[in-house]
């Protein structure tokens, strides 16, 4: 009930959000991968269709259902999450990077399962680095300012420097921090909004909530660009 209620304030946007972790293979049965539940993404995409919008959710392997009204692409490796986000962004108004996207992916995966070797000698794997689907995004932004462009950090020490050093890294308007020893498969979280004027701390609160807080910040700021 609450939903139906909530302003429509990205009515008639496209929004495409990416959530939950990626998995890189390391052979059939095995694979590295990155501590995510997909609640802060799918609560994001679901806020963002509360408001109004047309949303579209790329989503790594998680446990949960998409929301009600959003459409789901599924991926396993940061790769995939890469050809998945780049077929589907042109038209996008606002892209929400939240998955955390495992940075390297193994060279020398095996195309069938590794077995234990008797003499105890250990596999060693070879890593190649992922393509950052956040900042090829946003280095195609036009020059009305769209895709609007919002990423996740989540650190695990001094956040208000690396967040605000991220933003500017990343060349994006804005830049949501967390902990990730507060936020990893919690229902609730506190976050910090990085944008150019500075940053602003959320508290704690469900991702639910936090997400509609946000998809408000964020329809704010793209109600100034324009059309
Ligand atoms: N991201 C992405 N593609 C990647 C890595 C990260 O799209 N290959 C996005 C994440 O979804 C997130 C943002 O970039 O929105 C920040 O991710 P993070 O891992 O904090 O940043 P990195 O640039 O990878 O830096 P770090 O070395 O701290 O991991
Ligand atoms: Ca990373």
């Amino acid at each position: 009930l609450v939903a139906s209620f909530q302003p429509k304030v990205l009515a008639g946007k496209r929004v495409l959000v990416t959530a939950g972790p990626t998995f890189e293979a390391i052979d059939p049965v095995r694979g590295i991968t990155n501590l995510s539940s997909g609640k802060m993404g799918y609560a994001v995409a679901r806020a963002a269709r509360e408001a109004g919008a047309e949303v579209l959710l790329i989503s790594g392997p998680t446990a949960l259902e998409a929301p009600f009204g959003v459409r789901r692409i599924d991926v396993q490796s940061a790769q995939q999450m890469h050809d998945a986000v780049l077929s589907q962004i042109d038209g996008q108004h606002v892209f929400v990077a939240v998955a955390a996207v495992a940075d390297w992916r193994v060279l020398n995966a095996s195309e069938q399962k590794m077995k234990k070797q008797a003499d105890g000698s250990v596999p060693e794997l070879k890593f190649a680095q992922n393509p950052d689907i956040l900042a090829t995004v946003a280095a195609r932004t036009n020059l009305r300012g769209y895709p609007y462009c919002v990423g996740f950090a989540a650190e695990s020490e001094n956040l208000v420097e690396f967040g605000s050093s991220k933003r500017e890294k990343k060349g994006i308007p804005l830049l949501v921090g967390n902990i990730g020893q507060n936020t990893f498969g919690q229902d609730d979280n506190t976050i910090i909004l990085f944008d150019e004027d500075g940053h602003t701390v959320l508290p704690r609160a469900s991702k639910l909530e936090l997400a509609r807080q946000l998809i408000s910040e964020i329809s704010k700021r793209v109600s100034k660009l324009s059309l």
